[in-house]
């Protein structure tokens, strides 16, 4: 699953001590294992090797220069929601045919970028966007190729209501019923090249029924457009396939795979060329987080653990009130975790709440977590924390976003180095040079 483990009693990354590292980069600071990155894009391509996809890596899921240039190395393209993530892709060396580009709200500039850097596929989530598109394209006498992003509208149990996108209602993508207009109104464009169907169901989906749902519905919807005389060359099904938070709690992707393969088959052996956009899966256990404990207090019945990594850095449990395992790096007497499950049935544990340094009652890590007793100092890992997790860290307070580091075997390097006050006001010009 992940190259994160106990030898000794002290937790390691692939080959380097993670006390070490905390002790070298300082805290808080997430690892990454280079190894598991590559294990994850290798395993999930393969499982799914029947349908020859293209793995476009949701750079939203955690986008550091390093990784996604590992993983463009491995074969990966790209899927953005920006055009900053274009750019960071782009940056990474990843090929612009390998790049989709997807969300709601893309700008008209974002929108010459793509096409300027002749980017595989723009997926057009409105009629206002797809006529922008056109003109966009006609201006610069190029043309785009797109896709539409529909909404199946499939609800997928388990899936959080704030991580939702394809039920009817939701901001994204375009109703089914609506879609044959689009590809209507689009062959009357001249530099817009529609010939794909994009969807994206929200993260994490626990089991593959909802994929099989939805795709069902889209290629009926292909069978219709190609009826309609409109050339359909690509399907995305986008990402959302669950994480390992909890042992056992998420189905691997051979599971996804068995279900969906066949459903996709006839398609792609008819030529149909698959996309597919996953993220969490890949990142989240490829890394943690480090962090070192403060102060330990008492605060009416509990004992809380005050770390210095935060919402400001890891925001899932204070905005989703996620799941993460957590254990000391070097825990008293040795005691290396059995599971990473939310419930560790080991004597001598203490309950702790895990509480971030920010000024906000929402900043808790963990509540009434049972861990090896903890004393001021300590490093805590955090687990699963490479999905969603430094890409959503912020400065809020006026804090230092996170080192990140690199494990390869046993050697590791900064990929990104600490915020320093000068990151927090550089862009803040102007102050006026009078004497307060
Ligand atoms: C369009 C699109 N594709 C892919 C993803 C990645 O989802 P996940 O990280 O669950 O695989 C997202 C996540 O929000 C998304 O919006």
């Amino acid at each position: 699953m992940d190259r994160f483990h106990y030898h000794d009693g002290v937790l390691r990354c692939e080959g380097v001590d993670l006390e070490e590292l905390a002790a070298e980069h300082g805290t808080p600071t997430y690892v990454y294992s280079r190894d598991t990155f590559r294990t994850h894009l290798a395993d999930l391509t393969a499982a799914f090797s029947e349908l020859h996809p293209l793995v476009c890596y949701a750079v939203k899921t955690c986008s550091n220069l390093h990784l996604l240039h590992e993983l463009g190395a491995g074969g990966a393209g790209a899927d953005v929601v920006s055009g900053g993530e274009l750019h960071r892709a782009l940056t990474a060396g990843i090929p612009a045919e390998r790049i989709v580009f997807a969300g709601v709200g893309k700008s008209e500039s974002e929108l010459r970028e793509a096409i300027a850097a002749g980017i595989g596929c723009v997926n057009v989530e409105s009629e206002s966007e797809l006529e922008l598109l056109g003109r966009v394209a006609r201006s610069m006498g190029r043309t785009a190729r797109a896709a539409i992003r529909v909404n199946p509208d499939v609800q997928s149990e388990g899936t959080p209501e704030k991580t939702t996108t394809g039920v009817r209602g939701s901001k994204f993508g375009i109703d089914l019923e609506r879609v044959p207009r689009l590809f209507a109104r689009a062959s009357l464009l001249d530099h817009v090249r529609l010939t794909g169907v994009h969807v994206h169901l929200g993260s994490p989906i626990h089991s593959p029924e909802p994929y099989t749902v939805a795709l069902t519905r889209v290629l009926d919807l292909v069978d219709k457009l190609r009826a309609d005389g409109h050339e359909i060359e690509l399907v995305n099904m986008g990402g959302g396939f669950a994480a390992e938070y909890e042992t056992g709690a998420a189905p691997g992707w051979g599971v996804y795979a068995d279900a969906i393969t066949p459903v996709l088959k006839p398609f792609v052996a008819a030529g149909g060329k698959v996309v597919m956009e996953p993220g969490r899966s890949i990142a989240a256990n490829a890394g943690v987080l480090l962090t070192r404990v403060r102060y330990l207090k008492d605060a009416g019945r509990h004992r809380v653990a005050i770390v210095d990594a935060g919402m400001n850095n890891l925001i899932r449990a204070a905005l989703y009130d996620s799941f993460h395992f957590m254990w000391p790096v070097r825990p008293v007497d040795r005691l290396a975790p059995p599971t990473r499950s939310g419930w560790i049935d080991l004597p001598g544990l203490t309950g702790y709440d895990i509480a971030g340094p920010i000024c906000e009652s929402t900043d808790y890590l963990a509540r009434e977590r049972r861990l090896p007793t903890l004393a001021e100092g300590d490093v805590i890992c955090i687990f699963g924390a490479g999905a969603y997790g430094m890409a959503m860290a912020s400065q809020y307070n006026s804090s230092l976003r996170p080192a990140e580091v690199l494990v390869d075997g046993s050697t590791s390097r900064l990929i990104r180095r600490r915020d320093t006050y000068a990151d927090l006001i550089e862009a803040e010009l102007g102050l006026p040079d009078s004497k307060l």
